[in-house]
Protein backbone atom coordinates (compact mmCIF):
# COMPACT_ATOMS: atom_id res chain seq x y z
CA UNK A 1 0.00 0.00 0.00
CA UNK A 2 1.55 3.27 -0.96
CA UNK A 3 1.78 6.42 1.04
CA UNK A 4 -0.70 7.92 -1.49
CA UNK A 5 -2.96 5.08 -3.05
CA UNK A 6 -6.57 5.11 -2.94
CA UNK A 7 -6.26 2.07 -0.66
CA UNK A 8 -4.06 3.83 2.15
CA UNK A 9 -6.54 7.06 2.21
CA UNK A 10 -9.60 4.55 2.83
CA UNK A 11 -7.90 3.03 5.74
CA UNK A 12 -7.20 6.29 7.22
CA UNK A 13 -10.19 8.17 6.61
CA UNK A 14 -11.89 6.94 9.22
CA UNK A 15 -9.04 7.74 11.84
CA UNK A 16 -8.71 11.10 10.15
CA UNK A 17 -12.38 12.06 10.44
CA UNK A 18 -12.21 11.15 14.09
CA UNK A 19 -9.23 13.02 14.87
CA UNK A 20 -10.10 16.52 13.32
CA UNK A 21 -9.82 18.88 16.53
CA UNK A 22 -13.57 20.12 17.02
CA UNK A 23 -12.94 23.30 17.75
CA UNK A 24 -10.89 24.43 14.78
CA UNK A 25 -13.59 23.23 12.49
CA UNK A 26 -16.39 24.51 14.26
CA UNK A 27 -14.65 27.78 13.67
CA UNK A 28 -14.12 27.30 10.46
CA UNK A 29 -18.22 26.39 10.37
CA UNK A 30 -18.83 29.94 12.14
CA UNK A 31 -17.08 32.04 10.05
CA UNK A 32 -19.22 30.36 6.64
CA UNK A 33 -22.65 30.06 8.67
CA UNK A 34 -24.52 33.25 7.18
CA UNK A 35 -23.72 32.12 4.33
CA UNK A 36 -26.09 30.42 1.54
CA UNK A 37 -22.88 29.03 -1.04
CA UNK A 38 -19.46 28.44 -0.37
CA UNK A 39 -16.06 28.06 -3.44
CA UNK A 40 -13.55 25.99 -1.96
CA UNK A 41 -10.74 24.30 -3.55
CA UNK A 42 -8.89 21.41 -2.00
CA UNK A 43 -4.74 21.13 -2.07
CA UNK A 44 -3.93 17.20 -2.69
CA UNK A 45 -7.28 16.81 -2.55
CA UNK A 46 -6.16 12.71 -2.76
CA UNK A 47 -10.19 10.64 -3.04
CA UNK A 48 -12.02 13.43 -1.73
CA UNK A 49 -12.01 12.87 1.90
CA UNK A 50 -11.85 16.61 3.04
CA UNK A 51 -15.00 17.09 0.89
CA UNK A 52 -16.67 14.12 2.77
CA UNK A 53 -15.59 15.56 6.46
CA UNK A 54 -16.78 18.68 5.78
CA UNK A 55 -19.75 19.34 3.39
CA UNK A 56 -22.48 18.80 5.91
CA UNK A 57 -21.05 21.71 8.25
CA UNK A 58 -20.50 24.38 5.29
CA UNK A 59 -23.81 26.23 3.41
CA UNK A 60 -26.16 24.11 1.37
CA UNK A 61 -24.69 25.39 -1.51
CA UNK A 62 -20.98 24.49 -2.37
CA UNK A 63 -18.48 24.13 -5.22
CA UNK A 64 -15.36 22.17 -4.82
CA UNK A 65 -12.39 22.03 -6.72
CA UNK A 66 -10.36 19.05 -6.02
CA UNK A 67 -6.48 19.12 -6.82
CA UNK A 68 -4.04 16.70 -6.80
CA UNK A 69 -1.07 15.79 -9.15
CA UNK A 70 -2.08 12.24 -9.22
CA UNK A 71 -5.39 11.36 -12.06
CA UNK A 72 -5.85 8.28 -10.24
CA UNK A 73 -7.00 9.39 -6.59
CA UNK A 74 -8.82 12.09 -8.20
CA UNK A 75 -10.55 9.30 -10.41
CA UNK A 76 -11.48 7.81 -7.23
CA UNK A 77 -12.67 11.14 -5.43
CA UNK A 78 -15.52 11.27 -8.26
CA UNK A 79 -16.54 7.27 -7.65
CA UNK A 80 -16.04 7.85 -3.63
CA UNK A 81 -18.19 10.62 -3.53
CA UNK A 82 -20.86 9.48 -6.08
CA UNK A 83 -20.93 6.38 -3.67
CA UNK A 84 -21.13 8.47 -0.70
CA UNK A 85 -23.44 11.22 -2.14
CA UNK A 86 -28.29 10.54 -1.82
CA UNK A 87 -27.72 11.38 -5.41
CA UNK A 88 -25.04 12.44 -7.91
CA UNK A 89 -24.73 12.82 -11.77
CA UNK A 90 -21.61 12.95 -13.75
CA UNK A 91 -21.25 15.42 -16.85
CA UNK A 92 -18.43 16.86 -18.90
CA UNK A 93 -17.27 19.07 -15.42
CA UNK A 94 -17.24 17.07 -13.13
CA UNK A 95 -19.66 15.70 -10.60
CA UNK A 96 -23.12 17.19 -9.27
CA UNK A 97 -23.99 15.95 -6.17
CA UNK A 98 -27.06 16.01 -3.75
CA UNK A 99 -25.82 15.10 0.15
CA UNK A 100 -28.55 15.52 2.46
CA UNK A 101 -29.58 19.16 1.81
CA UNK A 102 -26.48 20.00 0.23
CA UNK A 103 -26.18 20.66 -3.06
CA UNK A 104 -22.22 20.23 -4.38
CA UNK A 105 -20.67 21.38 -7.56
CA UNK A 106 -17.35 19.09 -8.02
CA UNK A 107 -14.14 19.51 -10.18
CA UNK A 108 -11.29 17.81 -10.53
CA UNK A 109 -7.82 19.31 -11.64
CA UNK A 110 -4.55 17.00 -12.26
CA UNK A 111 -1.66 19.63 -11.49
CA UNK A 112 1.15 19.66 -9.59
CA UNK A 113 1.14 21.99 -6.68
CA UNK A 114 4.70 22.41 -6.28
CA UNK A 115 5.12 24.36 -9.37
CA UNK A 116 2.56 26.85 -8.26
CA UNK A 117 0.61 26.36 -4.53
CA UNK A 118 -1.74 29.21 -6.16
CA UNK A 119 -3.92 27.01 -7.94
CA UNK A 120 -7.32 28.01 -6.47
CA UNK A 121 -9.78 29.60 -8.86
CA UNK A 122 -10.17 33.29 -7.96
CA UNK A 123 -13.06 33.17 -6.51
CA UNK A 124 -12.34 30.80 -4.00
CA UNK A 125 -14.00 31.21 -0.74
CA UNK A 126 -11.67 28.94 1.45
CA UNK A 127 -8.77 26.72 0.36
CA UNK A 128 -8.41 23.69 2.33
CA UNK A 129 -5.59 21.00 2.59
CA UNK A 130 -5.58 17.98 4.44
CA UNK A 131 -2.54 15.24 5.64
CA UNK A 132 -0.60 17.59 2.96
CA UNK A 133 1.58 19.92 4.75
CA UNK A 134 4.06 17.59 6.26
CA UNK A 135 4.98 16.99 2.68
CA UNK A 136 6.15 20.77 1.87
CA UNK A 137 8.56 22.64 2.28
CA UNK A 138 9.35 25.50 4.63
CA UNK A 139 10.08 27.67 1.19
CA UNK A 140 6.64 26.27 -0.49
CA UNK A 141 4.73 26.92 2.72
CA UNK A 142 5.96 30.52 2.67
CA UNK A 143 5.26 31.39 -1.11
CA UNK A 144 1.44 29.35 -0.09
CA UNK A 145 0.94 32.07 2.46
CA UNK A 146 1.84 34.64 0.23
CA UNK A 147 -0.86 33.58 -2.65
CA UNK A 148 -2.99 33.25 0.44
CA UNK A 149 -2.43 36.28 1.86
CA UNK A 150 -2.46 38.98 -1.17
CA UNK A 151 -6.28 37.37 -1.27
CA UNK A 152 -7.34 37.47 2.30
CA UNK A 153 -8.11 33.63 1.89
CA UNK A 154 -8.71 31.84 4.73
CA UNK A 155 -7.19 28.22 5.22
CA UNK A 156 -8.44 25.06 6.67
CA UNK A 157 -5.46 23.00 7.38
CA UNK A 158 -5.96 19.86 8.83
CA UNK A 159 -3.75 16.49 9.92
CA UNK A 160 -0.29 17.84 9.46
CA UNK A 161 1.87 15.34 10.77
CA UNK A 162 3.72 16.26 13.74
CA UNK A 163 6.32 14.81 15.85
CA UNK A 164 4.14 12.55 18.35
CA UNK A 165 4.63 9.00 18.06
CA UNK A 166 3.44 7.09 21.62
CA UNK A 167 3.13 3.34 21.53
CA UNK A 168 1.83 1.41 24.70
CA UNK A 169 3.21 -0.98 26.33
CA UNK A 170 6.52 0.94 24.87
CA UNK A 171 9.58 -1.15 23.32
CA UNK A 172 13.13 -0.09 23.87
CA UNK A 173 13.66 0.81 19.93
CA UNK A 174 10.65 2.51 19.89
CA UNK A 175 12.91 5.95 20.47
CA UNK A 176 15.17 5.05 17.58
CA UNK A 177 12.90 4.09 15.00
CA UNK A 178 10.55 7.05 15.79
CA UNK A 179 13.48 9.71 15.07
CA UNK A 180 14.71 7.25 11.93
CA UNK A 181 10.52 7.55 10.78
CA UNK A 182 10.68 11.46 11.39
CA UNK A 183 14.10 11.59 9.31
CA UNK A 184 12.72 9.71 6.49
CA UNK A 185 9.88 12.58 6.51
CA UNK A 186 12.20 15.30 5.99
CA UNK A 187 13.54 14.11 2.62
CA UNK A 188 12.37 16.16 -0.27
CA UNK A 189 8.68 14.68 -1.42
CA UNK A 190 8.53 17.23 -4.24
CA UNK A 191 8.12 20.23 -2.52
CA UNK A 192 12.38 20.32 -1.51
CA UNK A 193 13.27 19.78 2.11
CA UNK A 194 10.53 18.69 3.81
CA UNK A 195 9.43 20.15 6.60
CA UNK A 196 7.77 17.04 8.47
CA UNK A 197 7.06 17.18 11.99
CA UNK A 198 7.85 20.77 12.05
CA UNK A 199 5.58 21.78 9.11
CA UNK A 200 2.32 22.17 11.31
CA UNK A 201 4.17 24.86 13.53
CA UNK A 202 5.97 26.66 10.96
CA UNK A 203 3.25 27.50 8.80
CA UNK A 204 1.09 28.21 11.62
CA UNK A 205 4.21 30.72 12.45
CA UNK A 206 3.93 32.22 8.72
CA UNK A 207 0.73 32.80 8.65
CA UNK A 208 0.18 34.54 11.84
CA UNK A 209 3.01 36.86 10.29
CA UNK A 210 1.14 37.14 7.44
CA UNK A 211 -1.34 38.71 9.65
CA UNK A 212 -4.06 36.08 9.75
CA UNK A 213 -6.07 34.88 13.02
CA UNK A 214 -5.82 31.49 13.56
CA UNK A 215 -7.69 28.69 15.69
CA UNK A 216 -5.28 25.93 16.33
CA UNK A 217 -4.82 22.60 17.89
CA UNK A 218 -3.75 19.14 18.16
CA UNK A 219 -5.48 16.13 16.27
CA UNK A 220 -3.48 12.54 16.91
CA UNK A 221 -4.78 9.57 15.55
CA UNK A 222 -5.27 7.19 18.57
CA UNK A 223 -5.09 3.62 17.25
CA UNK A 224 -6.41 0.51 18.69
CA UNK A 225 -5.45 -2.80 17.16
CA UNK A 226 -6.35 -2.56 13.74
CA UNK A 227 -5.59 -3.07 9.96
CA UNK A 228 -4.36 0.86 10.32
CA UNK A 229 -2.26 0.31 13.15
CA UNK A 230 -0.76 -2.46 11.32
CA UNK A 231 0.25 -0.56 8.38
CA UNK A 232 1.05 2.62 10.22
CA UNK A 233 3.85 0.34 12.21
CA UNK A 234 4.72 -1.51 9.15
CA UNK A 235 5.06 1.96 6.93
CA UNK A 236 7.39 3.55 9.86
CA UNK A 237 9.40 0.03 9.61
CA UNK A 238 9.79 0.55 6.08
CA UNK A 239 10.92 4.21 6.36
CA UNK A 240 13.74 3.22 9.34
CA UNK A 241 15.13 0.81 7.17
CA UNK A 242 15.67 3.24 4.32
CA UNK A 243 17.18 5.50 7.58
CA UNK A 244 19.31 2.56 7.91
CA UNK A 245 17.98 0.83 10.94
CA UNK A 246 19.41 -2.48 10.85
CA UNK A 247 16.76 -5.28 9.86
CA UNK A 248 16.78 -7.74 12.81
CA UNK A 249 16.37 -5.16 15.38
CA UNK A 250 13.62 -3.48 12.52
CA UNK A 251 11.94 -7.36 13.01
CA UNK A 252 11.61 -7.41 16.48
CA UNK A 253 10.46 -4.07 16.76
CA UNK A 254 7.86 -5.41 14.45
CA UNK A 255 6.71 -8.12 16.13
CA UNK A 256 6.39 -6.22 19.38
CA UNK A 257 4.30 -3.75 17.58
CA UNK A 258 2.19 -6.74 15.41
CA UNK A 259 1.52 -8.61 18.94
CA UNK A 260 1.84 -6.43 21.86
CA UNK A 261 0.86 -2.71 21.12
CA UNK A 262 -2.86 -1.91 22.86
CA UNK A 263 -2.37 1.89 21.55
CA UNK A 264 -0.43 3.73 19.02
CA UNK A 265 -1.06 7.76 19.15
CA UNK A 266 0.05 9.77 16.09
CA UNK A 267 0.29 13.68 16.24
CA UNK A 268 -0.68 16.29 13.99
CA UNK A 269 -2.10 19.90 14.47
CA UNK A 270 -5.15 21.58 12.84
CA UNK A 271 -5.18 25.32 11.69
CA UNK A 272 -8.53 27.29 10.56
CA UNK A 273 -6.91 30.61 9.87
CA UNK A 274 -8.45 33.93 8.80
CA UNK A 275 -7.49 37.85 7.91
CA UNK A 276 -10.24 39.80 10.25
C1 LIG B 1 -1.50 11.94 2.36
S1 LIG B 1 -2.43 12.21 0.92
C2 LIG B 1 -3.85 13.10 1.54
C3 LIG B 1 -5.04 13.05 0.62
C4 LIG B 1 -6.31 13.73 1.13
N1 LIG B 1 -6.12 15.14 1.35
C5 LIG B 1 -6.82 13.06 2.39
O1 LIG B 1 -6.84 13.72 3.43
O2 LIG B 1 -7.22 11.90 2.31
C6 LIG B 1 -1.53 13.50 0.07
C7 LIG B 1 -2.09 13.83 -1.29
O3 LIG B 1 -1.30 14.89 -1.85
C8 LIG B 1 -1.07 14.61 -3.22
N2 LIG B 1 0.17 15.28 -3.61
C9 LIG B 1 1.43 15.01 -3.17
N3 LIG B 1 2.30 15.82 -3.79
C10 LIG B 1 1.58 16.61 -4.64
C11 LIG B 1 1.92 17.65 -5.55
N4 LIG B 1 3.19 18.03 -5.74
N5 LIG B 1 0.93 18.24 -6.24
C12 LIG B 1 -0.36 17.88 -6.07
N6 LIG B 1 -0.75 16.90 -5.22
C13 LIG B 1 0.21 16.27 -4.51
C14 LIG B 1 -0.98 13.09 -3.29
O4 LIG B 1 -1.21 12.62 -4.60
C15 LIG B 1 -2.05 12.68 -2.29
O5 LIG B 1 -3.31 12.51 -2.90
Amino acid sequence: MSGFSPAWLALREPADRAARNRDVIARCALTFAARSSLKVCDLGAGTGAALRAFADLLPGEQQWTLVDRDPENLAGALTALEAWADKALRHDAGLTLHHGLRRIEVRTEVLDLARDPACWPMDSDLVTASALFDLTSAAWIKRLVAALAAGRRPLLATLTADEKIAASPPHPLDKKVAAAFRQHQSRDKGFGPSAGADAGRFLEQTLEAAGYALTAGESPWVLEPSELLQATVEGMAAAAAEIGVAGDELAAWLEHQRENTKQLIVGHRDVFARIL
